[in-house]
């Protein structure tokens, strides 16, 4: 095991490469089709919609940019509201507000950090048009309880699963269970294409549309397949579709993503198994992952006793070189979010966790200096939970 004075810096992400990426990326030089919806894309969106069983997968620029269409595919407008975490990135509610519509904020679980579908009946107004419960860690939201709301009250549920890739929830695959889903491919997931995504279609009735608005609002996809004599504009639109040199880099992921899954779970769990024993005796939390979610190794993190001990952790660990960060700010806390949207009812368990949850160094290669990088963890975590016991800063 090499140690970590071998190592200048062990950095929170490193993105893998599974080696084919520049071999596929000359392949699509090669044959000139440089644009986007070439044979890479085709490889890429039916690898997708085989692997997840949606209807219809189709590749965006960002998870950012699939959740941005999947707003204009639910008709969300200025007035409606849109259930979804606090606890969650930016792009979340950003889809919603940039069609006029209102982000409604609601508590997460204390145990998965996802959504808790307990308060989200409370949320609905005659104004909710959507849910959008994000997985978060690529650990799967309680979908059974959520798309029974939905059902009750006439929702459309849009699964943020920018972190969900290869992860499953009582067996079925995350992104396949709502109405539609988005998923990132950006290069701190685990499949990546630098910047990168897909919007899933899992309902028949937004297919077509989707098409069109990835177009930008042309028909373009249905001239090409002859179903139409006349290539149009016959809706709204943007251009949301990656380039052909994008698509090649995803496909040499998607080609190993079973390999890549099992060598991140093998990480996950060695973090696991060797930080149980201390955490549980310096009152850290460590991730919990509920028996009907096989989950993608997306993240490991730990929740400390408090704000400073979360300070005191982090700075401890950059002094040996290894950086581990925290997220979020709250949504429903944050400058924007208090001016665009509201949290319904209170929200202890997000202020709580945005103040005291950390991400660990997780990327394959790290194997081979885990050893030394948890033994420093350990250190860490014990100087920062007696600094906080010192000077009396329990905050939470
Ligand atoms: C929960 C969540 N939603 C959306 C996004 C946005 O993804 P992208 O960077 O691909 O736009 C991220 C990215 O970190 C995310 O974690």
């Amino acid at each position: 095991m090499a140690g970590l004075g071998a190592l200048v810096h062990i950095p929170f992400n490193r993105p893998f490469m599974t080696g084919d990426e520049l071999r596929y990326i000359a392949q699509a030089h090669a044959d000139g089709h440089l644009a986007g919806d070439g044979q890479f894309t085709r490889q890429c969106s039916a690898w997708l919609e085989r692997q997840i069983g949606c209807r219809k997968a189709l590749l965006t620029h960002s998870c950012t940019a699939a959740l941005e269409m999947a707003a204009i595919l639910a008709d969300v407008g200025p007035g409606d509201e849109v259930i979804m975490p606090s606890y969650t990135f930016v792009s979340t509610a950003n889809a919603f507000v940039l069609r006029g519509a209102t982000p409604v904020f609601v508590d997460i679980r204390a145990d998965t950090l996802n959504i808790d579908e307990s308060r989200i009946e409370a949320a609905i107004t005659p104004r909710t048009r959507a849910i959008v419960p994000v997985h978060y860690a690529g650990v799967g939201c309680e979908m059974d309880a959520i798309m029974a709301i939905a059902e009750r009250h006439g929702l459309i549920v849009i699964e943020d699963a920018a972190q969900g890739m290869m992860s499953t929830y009582k067996g079925r695959p995350l992104g396949g269970i709502g109405h539609m889903a988005a998923l990132s491919f950006h290069e701190t997931k685990n499949i990546i294409s630098g910047e990168g995504g897909a919007l899933l279609v899992n309902d028949a009735r937004f297919c077509d549309r989707a098409e069109v608005i990835r177009e930008k609002g042309t028909n373009r996809s249905q001239f090409f397949r002859g179903q139409v004599d006349k290539y149009t504009w016959v809706d709204m639109g943007s251009s949301f579709l990656p380039s052909e040199i994008v698509a090649a880099f995803l496909w040499a992921q998607m080609a190993k993503a079973v390999d890549i899954t099992r060598r991140r779970l093998d990480i996950w769990s060695t973090y696991h198994e060797r930080l149980a024993e201390r955490a549980s005796a310096l009152g850290i939390r460590l991730p919990v992952v509920p028996a009907e979610c096989d989950h993608n190794a997306h993240m490991y993190y730990l929740v400390l006793p408090a704000l400073g001990a979360r300070t005191s952790f982090i700075d401890h660990l950059k002094s040996h070189s290894i950086s581990a960060v925290f997220h979020y700010v709250p949504l429903h806390s944050s400058p924007f979010g208090r001016k665009v949207g509201r949290a319904n009812g209170d929200m202890p368990v997000t202020a709580n966790v945005g103040e005291r949850l950390v991400r660990l160094p997780l990327w394959i290669g790290l194997e081979r200096y885990q050893a030394d990088v948890i033994a420093k963890i350990i250190d860490a975590a014990e100087e920062a939970c007696a600094d906080v016991k010192a000077t009396g800063n329990h905050a939470n």
